[in-house]
């Protein structure tokens, strides 16, 4: 019976073929220990000399590692694998051999992992963290469809700049100047007020000369939109969502979890709701904490994040930043003009900011003197003015970006390691 790895308690005590890569192996003179990775999970082979014979012993132990192989065995139930099982080799068939595969057992240093990530994404480690990547992305789906929310696609090639200009890369539209997306949420608002709850998925990208741990070139976001949702509710419905995310990583990744080694403990406790600070309380913490250097109409740096962070258990909502801080687009507080209503999620254990949202303005008065201030052509926005001319309603939305998320998560600690092919200042290849 041909399956997968991740099948294979089907048919314990059943014979099976697997194809399978060869990841390490361990062998004496009479035994050979073959790990073996199918991308569907990891298992051990044993294959006992005076079960196979000599030729299929010599054969599995001359196999390289990285060789593509089929395995044919036995399925045992096995308490001490990670996975539970483990396969009685009865038949190895060779059908590619791996010569000097670069990635050994040993130590390498990063620049030369980051090198060949191509096969460097084979791993153990990375492996689990693709797969805690891909259920964040399956639940993410789930939450959003279960609340009544349509995925809408946002244009990847765009004429606007919503988070401002200094960070855009710009290319040649024919004869036009365009833009590669830094944020889908201008336009996710106009979806949201044509099916009311809306969210996107998808690749935005900023030229930002951040070298950080925190910090891509490109990465992927997920940018929900609400019409007739004010600030408290749309704070409401992000810890729901980021609640929901880190229960489902919990339930359905928890072999990848321990392969790294997270403390799932820190995990379980994240539930809503979550805590709220307000910036201006918040400078005044970090002030009381020792940090001299900030003051009022700051920005926080990754220091001031953490310090924040680690007075709390789950993620922490700032809230009601200054106008000056922020983009054009968000709504002031009624009673405190020089705040906006506005929110940044700050990630546990100094994973730093994973979530920024608002509620956007729908005043068009308002939202055209923003423009103006912020020195944005009018003619780029008339069509997102329009939506403040017909049927305006107060408005909310919030982007999630999924590489810290997935940091966060795993508890890895460099965002290069939780997307298949990081674009980093300075790196294209491969
Ligand atoms: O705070 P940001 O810039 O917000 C926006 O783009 C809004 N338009 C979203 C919205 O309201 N629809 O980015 C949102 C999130 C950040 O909190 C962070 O998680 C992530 O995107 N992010 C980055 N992730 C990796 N590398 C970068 N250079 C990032 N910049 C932002
Ligand atoms: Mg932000």
């Amino acid at each position: 019976m041909k399956t997968t790895i991740a099948k294979v308690g089907q048919f314990v005590d059943q014979e099976v073929t697997i194809g399978a890569w060869l990841a390490g192996k361990r062998s004496s003179g009479k035994i050979a220990f073959l790990q073996l990775r199918d991308g569907t999970g990891f298992i051990q082979g044993v294959v006992v000399k005076a079960e196979v014979g000599d030729d299929i012993f010599q054969q599995a132990k001359n196999v390289t590692q990285e060789s593509s192989l089929y395995v044919t065995g036995v399925v045992r139930a096995e308490e001490r694998a990670p996975s539970g099982f483990e396969l009685t080799v009865t038949k190895v068939e060779v059908l590619h051999v791996a010569v000097d595969y670069p990635i050994t057992p040993k130590e390498h240093g990063t620049e030369f992992l980051m090198d060949h990530r191509h096969l460097w994404l084979r791993s153990k480690r990375q492996h689990a963290v693709m797969k805690i990547r891909n259920e964040i992305i399956r639940a993410t789906y789930e939450f959003f469809n279960d609340n009544d929310f349509v995925k809408v696609d946002p244009p990847i090639l765009t004429g606007s700049a919503p988070e401002g200009t200094s960070e855009l890369f710009a290319t040649k539209y024919f004869d036009e100047d365009a833009y590669l997306s830094q944020s889908g949420q201008l336009y996710m608002e106009a979806a949201a007020m044509a099916l009311g709850r809306v969210f996107s998925f998808g690749p935005t990208f900023r030229a930002e000369k951040s070298k950080t741990r925190r910090h891509l070139i490109e990465f992927w976001m997920i940018e929900p939109e609400m019409a007739f949702v004010e600030f408290e509710e749309n704070l409401e419905i992000q810890e729901q969502f980021v609640s929901y995310i880190v229960q489902s990583v919990l339930k359905n990744c928890a072999l990848e979890l321990k392969t790294l080694g997270r403390d799932t403990s820190k995990l379980e406790n994240i539930k809503a709701p979550f805590p709220r600070i307000t910036y201006d309380d918040a400078i005044t913490f970090l002030q009381e904490k020792g940090f001299g250097d900030i003051s009022w109409g700051d920005d926080f740096g990754a220091p001031h994040e953490t310090a924040i962070a680690e007075h709390y258990d789950k993620p922490v909502f700032i809230t009601k930043y200054p106008t000056s801080l922020k983009p054009f687009y968000m709504q002031p507080d009624e009673s405190r003009e020089e705040v906006v209503l506005c929110a940044d999620l700050i990630a546990p254990e100094g994973y730093g900011e994973i979530i920024g949202g608002s509620q956007r303005i729908h005043d068009d008065h308002l939202l055209k003197q923003r423009i103006e201030e912020h020195k944005l052509s009018q003619d780029a926005y008339q069509w997102y003015l329009d939506l403040r001319k017909y049927g305006s309603v107060p408005h909310s939305g919030f982007g999630l970006g999924l590489e810290r998320t997935v940091a966060w998560i795993s508890g890895v600690e460099h965002v290069r390691e939780t997307i298949p092919f990081p674009r980093l200042l300075n790196r294209l290849y491969p």
